[in-house]
């Protein structure tokens, strides 16, 4: 049994059956628009940061799926199946103080990460999945850094702040403040700096 559920900008999601049991398998395709060095370089560094890092954020205290198997060559990551759904695709139906609820943990998940100096890379809502135990689980570590500086956390912030816009237009303003607070009750005093920068690229942004 295998079946796709997700088409993700660069790779195939598939849900798998192997020893008696559900797993995601992500398979990173080729894209032809790449040389063909550079798009194999390119899938596979992807795929092995992925792996590295999805362990990494667990040891930091997010919630990620675990790695079962990385085939380098093939370029695909075996992994726990997280059922839920994407909080993308929910967001609009939650009553407010649910949706502030999760914004806050997902701030309170990136907090963790970037108080490991970790950042994510590509923080949106479709790349957090909620369960049906309410419970919030990080994916796409493809980008993710270890080592980052303050500008790397100010530019993952941005993108949270722009993921919002875009997605979720006419909720952006609740889901922002909600996100944000739980980034800063959880990394405290010190997330100044950070969103400090936030703004800083945010206004580079404009006049560019
Ligand atoms: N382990 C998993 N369990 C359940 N669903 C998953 C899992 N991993 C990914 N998905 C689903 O598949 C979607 C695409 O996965 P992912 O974001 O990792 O791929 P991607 O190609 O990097 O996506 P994109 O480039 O569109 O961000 C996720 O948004 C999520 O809905
Ligand atoms: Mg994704």
């Amino acid at each position: 049994m295998e079946e796709i559920i997700a088409r993700g900008a660069e790779s195939i999601i598939l849900k798998t059956e192997r020893w008696n049991r559900i797993f995601v398998l992500k398979w990173r395709q080729s894209k032809p628009y790449l040389f063909r060095d550079i798009d194999s370089q390119l899938r596979k560094t992807r795929t092995s940061r992925e792996c590295k890092m999805l362990s990494v954020a667990r040891a930091l205290g997010v919630s990620t799926p675990a790695v079962y198997a990385v085939d380098l060559d093939d370029y695909t990551i075996l992994m726990d199946y997280i059922e839920g759904s994407q909080f993308k695709q929910i967001a609009n139906s939650l009553p407010k103080n649910q949706l502030k609820k999760f914004c806050s943990e997902f701030g309170t998940s990136i907090a963790l990460l970037h108080q490991g100096d970790v950042v994510h890379g590509d923080p949106t809502t479709s790349n957090v999945i909620i369960d049906s135990k309410s419970k919030l689980w990080l994916v796409d570590f493809g980008l993710s850094e270890m080592n980052a500086t303050v500008e790397m956390k100010g530019v993952d912030l941005h993108l949270i702040h722009r993921a919002l816009e875009t997605t979720h237009w006419d909720l952006q303003e609740c889901m922002l403040e909600a996100t944000i607070k739980g980034y800063s009750d959880t990394i405290g005093e010190e997330a100044k700096d950070a969103l400090a920068r936030m703004e800083e690229i945010r206004e580079r942004g404009r006049y560019h």
